[in-house]
C-alpha cells in the first residue's frame, strides 16, 4: 500500500464524512473551545493546531472557534489534562507519556523500541489501533482527537552517552510516566520525573545530568545551551496527542464534531512533513550554533536492557497483549 493510500484510515473516514456535508447544518449557537499546550509558538505542533483552528472555522462558517494557549500558560501538561478530565478546560495537547498516569493503556505507546521506524509508527497510528487508542478513554472524561509526530527520543546530557554503561548513576529527567521511569532504571541511571517547563533550570543547576527527548527540545526549549551531547539511541517514538474533554465533546452538535474530527485529521497530515523539516533544522542549529555533538550508537545494546518492559505491559491486560502483537505484526 502506498503512503498516500495509507493516509490515516480513521482520518480518511472523516474526510468522507466531510463530503457528506460537514458544512450542512450548524446550530445558531457559536462556540469557542480553549486548548492548552506546553510548546512554543515556533513548534510544528503549535502550527499544526493553528491549521486545525483555521480549518474548523472555515468548515463551520465561523461558528466553532478554538483559542490556543501555548507555553503552559494555562498549566503544565498534567494540570491541563486534569482540567480537561474535570470538564473545566476543553482541549489539551499532551503526549502518550503524560497520559499513562490517566490510563495504563498508554504504556503501550511508551514501550522502548516498539516501533522499528517512522513508517511503522505511522502505519500503526493511522490504522485501526491508532483509532481505537484515541477512543479508549471516553469513559474517563476525555478522548483523543489526533496524534502529532514527536520523532524518536534519545538521551542528552552534559557528558557523552555512548552505551548504557555511560548512563550509570546519571540523574536523567523523565516525564511523569511509569514506563519512562522503568526504562531509565533498567538502563542503570536514576530517573527524575519533572515537568518539561522545569527542565531547563534543572539542567542548568545540575539538579539533573541529562534528559531524553527529540532533538527539537535542544532548540525550542534551549536545552542545547546546557546539554552538549545528544545520543541517537532512538529508544521511543511517543506521539503527541490532542485530547478533548468528554463533557465538551458531548456538548457539541454532530456537525461541529464532524468538522473538528476532520480538521484534526488534516492537521495531523499537515504536521507530518513539517515535523521532519523542523527536526532536521533543529539538528543543524544545535550542531552549528549551539555546539551540540550528536552521537551515533549501537541501539541493540539499549534495546536489550529494556526488553522486560514489553513483557510487563503485555501482561497488563489481554487488550494490551493483543495490541502489542498486532503492532509487532505491522513492523
Ligand atoms: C515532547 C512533547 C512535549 C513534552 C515533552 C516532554 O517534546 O512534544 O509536549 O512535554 O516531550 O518530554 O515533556
Amino acid at each position: 500500500m502506498t503512503t498516500r493510500r495509507r493516509f490515516c484510515t480513521w482520518g480518511a473516514g472523516t474526510l468522507l464524512l466531510a463530503g457528506l456535508g460537514v458544512r450542512s447544518s450548524f446550530s445558531a449557537e457559536a462556540r469557542t473551545l480553549r486548548l492548552s499546550h506546553n510548546l512554543t509558538t515556533a513548534h510544528s505542533v503549535h502550527q499544526a493546531m493553528q491549521v486545525m483552528r483555521d480549518r474548523v472555522l472555515e468548515l463551520t462558517d465561523g461558528t466553532l472557534s478554538i483559542d490556543i494557549y501555548p507555553n503552559a500558560q494555562l498549566g503544565n501538561q498534567r494540570e491541563s489534562v486534569e482540567l480537561v478530565q474535570a470538564g473545566i478546560l476543553d482541549m489539551a495537547k499532551t503526549n502518550a507519556s503524560e497520559l499513562e498516569a490517566f490510563d495504563p493503556i498508554f504504556s503501550l505507546l511508551n514501550i522502548p523500541y516498539l516501533f522499528e521506524s517512522g513508517e511503522h509508527y505511522y502505519r500503526v497510528l493511522e490504522g485501526d489501533i491508532g483509532r481505537d487508542i484515541l477512543g479508549a478513554t471516553a469513559g474517563k472524561g476525555f478522548r483523543g482527537l489526533t496524534y502529532y509526530d514527536s520523532g524518536a527520543r534519545g538521551f542528552y546530557a552534559t557528558r557523552p552517552i555512548e552505551s548504557p554503561a555511560d548512563l550509570k548513576n546519571l540523574k536523567i529527567r523523565v516525564q511523569p510516566s511509569p514506563t519512562a521511569i522503568e526504562m531509565v532504571e533498567l538502563m542503570g541511571a536514576s530517573p527524575t520525573p519533572l515537568a518539561f517547563g522545569d527542565l531547563y533550570t534543572a539542567l542548568q543547576q545540575g539538579v539533573v545530568d541529562g534528559a531524553e527527548n527529540n532533538p527539537t527540545a535542544l532548540v525550542t526549549a534551549r536545552h542545547g545551551e546546557v546539554a552538549k551531547f545528544f545520543t541517537l539511541d532512538e529508544h521511543t517514538r511517543i506521539p503527541d496527542m490532542l485530547v478533548i474533554s468528554e463533557a465538551s465533546w458531548q456538548s457539541l452538535s454532530n456537525a461541529h464534531r464532524r468538522a473538528l474530527r476532520l480538521a484534526a485529521a488534516e492537521s495531523m497530515a499537515s504536521q507530518k512533513a513539517a515535523w521532519q523539516r523542523a527536526s532536521d533544522a533543529a539538528v543543524s542549529t544545535a550542531k552549528e550554533e549551539m555546539g551540540v555533538e550528536f552521537i551515533e550508537v549501537d541501539t541493540a545494546a539499549f534495546a536489550e536492557r529494556t526488553r522486560p518492559i514489553r513483557d510487563r505491559v503485555a501482561s497488563q491486560s489481554s487488550r494490551a497483549r493483543r495490541w502489542i502483537e498486532a503492532i509487532e505484526a505491522q513492523a
